[in-house]
């Protein structure tokens, strides 16, 4: 499905009017159009979820956008310096992952995001399919980081430091990071995250990183098998939040955790990672490969792997899934 577009011009005039009410006659010669033509433009706007006054003798002007993230509306206010710029939106894909790895091999630039209200096919890890209903948080974007394929690992790292901070900063909650990369509240999942790599002759070319937070769903509306194990910011809120300031914020955290750790090895990464981690201090169980390694999660290394102490010694875990069952 092609990305949503609609009058970018006529809404930043009316964003710049801020509360005042903008005549037709101004925002005609603003935006090189007729006043004829105004009319058909803000009724777009209104069919996207914008508020716009409409007052005989005085105009129009903007009351409300909606929390949908448009480009514009992702980058009004935004921060971050590379990362959302260019935003694409769809009301629906596949997956955003696969539509940002097209835009990838296409050339598009570090920093491309693509967010979509629901996926027909969105995945997760390991294969899995991953529930993408709207209300959710699901998008993706491009990275260009330089490094080897077998050097990608605080990249995940990075970015669910990064969602970790911005859903702190948003709304107060404060999830911890299960290992390898997914977002928990009382150990029920709150996002988690998909990285896949484009590389060749061992150097990545581009890697597309892929977020799914559960913001705005409803729980009783989940698979029961999912509901038990899973966790959105609305059932712990117990109210809606708004999705385009937690995407925001992680944008620019995220910017600043990856442009310090090409610098230095990520250090504030690793750092984040390992205050708020779910895993570190416990016994745990750790399916790899057709194989289940127990020990105690000790540490995680610079690279993402979680080090295990086991009764072998210490043995790094790069990939894996934790067994519920096994955690102390
Ligand atoms: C996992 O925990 O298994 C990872 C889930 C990743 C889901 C996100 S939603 C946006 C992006 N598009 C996808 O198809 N997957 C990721």
């Amino acid at each position: 499905m092609e990305p949503g577009g609609f009058d970018v011009s006529l809404l930043e005039i009316l964003r710049a009017g801020e509360d005042r009410f903008l005549s037709g006659e101004e925002i005609a010669r603003q935006a090189g159009i007729s006043r004829a033509a105004i009319w058909k433009r803000v009724e777009d706007l209104r069919a996207q979820g914008y508020a716009i006054e409409a007052r005989p003798h005085q105009g129009y002007r903007l009351i409300s956008a909606p929390d949908i993230p448009y480009p514009e509306e992702i980058q009004a206010g935004l921060a971050a310096v590379r990362f959302g710029r260019p935003a694409l939106h769809f009301s629906s894909t596949g997956s955003t992952n696969d539509t940002c790895r097209r835009l990838g091999a296409e050339g598009w630039p570090e920093g491309t995001t693509v967010v979509a209200e629901t996926q027909t096919e969105g995945r997760g890890r390991l294969g899995r399919a991953w529930l993408s209903a709207p209300g959710g948080l699901w998008f993706s974007f491009i990275t260009r980081p330089n490094l080897a394929l077998a050097d990608l690992g605080p990249l995940t790292m990075t970015a669910a430091a990064a969602l970790r901070r911005a859903v702190e900063e948003t709304t107060g909650i404060q999830p911890l990071i299960k290992w390898p990369n997914d977002l928990v509240v009382s150990g029920r999942k709150l996002a988690g995250i998909l990285a896949e790599a484009n590389g060749e002759r061992g150097r990545a070319e581009f890697v597309v990183i892929g977020l799914g937070l559960n913001v705005n769903q409803d729980l009783a509306t989940f698979p029961p098998e999912v509901r038990r194990r899973a966790v959105t910011l609305r059932s712990l809120l117990g109210r809606e939040t708004g999705r385009l300031p937690i995407l925001r914020s992680f944008l620019l955290s995220f910017e600043c955790l990856y442009d310090a750790g090409l610098r230095d090895g990520f250090r504030a990464t690793l750092a984040d990672a390992s205050e708020h981690s779910a895993t570190l201090g416990r016994k745990v169980c750790i399916s790899c490969g057709g194989g289940i390694i127990s020990g105690d999660a000790w540490r995680l290394d610079t690279d993402g792997a979680l080090i295990l102490r086991t009764t072998n010694g210490q043995v790094a875990m790069h990939a894996g899934e934790i067994e519920e069952a096994c955690l102390d």
